[in-house]
């Protein structure tokens, strides 16, 4: 397998006044091409820094992020992100907001709307394709925001808690779609989330982190896919690596 991203000696520190906040120290990590990587860890243990560093967004204090063996010049549309809060145009359609990164791109106008719609019914709202941002639910700005990102053609996928602020039952319908989609494409996922269960029920790996990123845990998720939530749950597997990871993150919190 090829390594799509590599972290080497990653450290990020955040300068106030006279004051510097160590984020990230040390990080190292390695992601193959395909694979779906939960970041499991506690909030305030650097996930979203250290995500924003993976997209090129932020340059590191010292150490590389090497994204196919080239190190970040900054943000490349080969790797799409999802931030944690949603940056839908209030303005624009559904429909429009998915053509935004093929407008950015110079796609031509006919094949991006067929795109745009293509993608729109990829993440089931179709009839909802013009409606505006402020006319959609929490979850429906989620699965808007995921079709915008897949409109970059990224084939590696950066999600900072996606799906956090939903409620049990729409997590978990997108969870499901999100692993559908995955095995369709094949892209390579990073997902970070606070959350053992969805972190087991997503990864084919979890990574555990601790305070300023340490990683507590590799631990690789052999529990077979397709991965129906309610039946995976139950697992002797599941539960023995959910006691695992929780350990895992309990004594990173001592
Ligand atoms: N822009 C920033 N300026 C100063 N400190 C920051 C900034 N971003 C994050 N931090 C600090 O870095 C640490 C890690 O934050 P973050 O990466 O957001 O954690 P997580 O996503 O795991 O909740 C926290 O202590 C946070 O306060
Ligand atoms: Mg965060």
């Amino acid at each position: 397998m090829s390594v799509v991203l590599e972290v080497e000696h990653l450290t990020k520190e955040f300068q106030r006044d006279d004051v510097a906040t160590v984020a990230l120290r040390d990080f190292n990590l390695t992601i193959e091409q395909g694979t779906f990587v939960t970041i499991l860890g506690r909030s305030g243990c650097g996930k979203s820094t250290m995500l924003n560093l993976l997209s090129g967004l932020s340059k590191p204090t010292s150490g590389r992020v090497l994204h196919r063996g080239e190190a970040h010049t900054g943000p490349t549309p080969d790797i799409g992100y999802l931030t944690q809060t949603d940056t839908l145009m209030p303005w624009r359609s559904v429909r429009r907001n998915v053509e935004m990164p093929m407008e950015i791109a110079g796609v031509e106008k006919s094949e991006r709307e067929a795109k745009a719609l293509d993608l729109v019914a990829t993440v089931g709202l179709s009839d909802f394709a013009d409606n505006y941002p402020r006319e959609l639910s929490g979850g429906m700005r989620r699965r808007a925001s995921l079709a915008r990102m897949l409109a970059n053609g990224a084939e590696t996928i950066l999600m900072d808690e996606p799906f956090g602020a939903l409620d049990a039952q729409l997590r978990s319908e997108l969870q499901v779609e999100l692993l559908r989609l995955w095995s369709r494409t094949g892209h390579t996922i990073v997902f970070v989330t606070h959350d053992i269960e969805e972190a087991l029920l997503l990864g084919d790996r979890v990574v555990v982190l601790g305070p300023l990123g340490t990683i507590l845990l590799d631990q690789e998720v052999d529990i077979e896919r397709p991965r129906d939530p309610d039946e995976t749950k139950v697992r002797p597997r599941f539960v023995e690596l959910h006691s695992t990871l929780a350990a895992a993150l309990k004594k990173g919190a001592r």
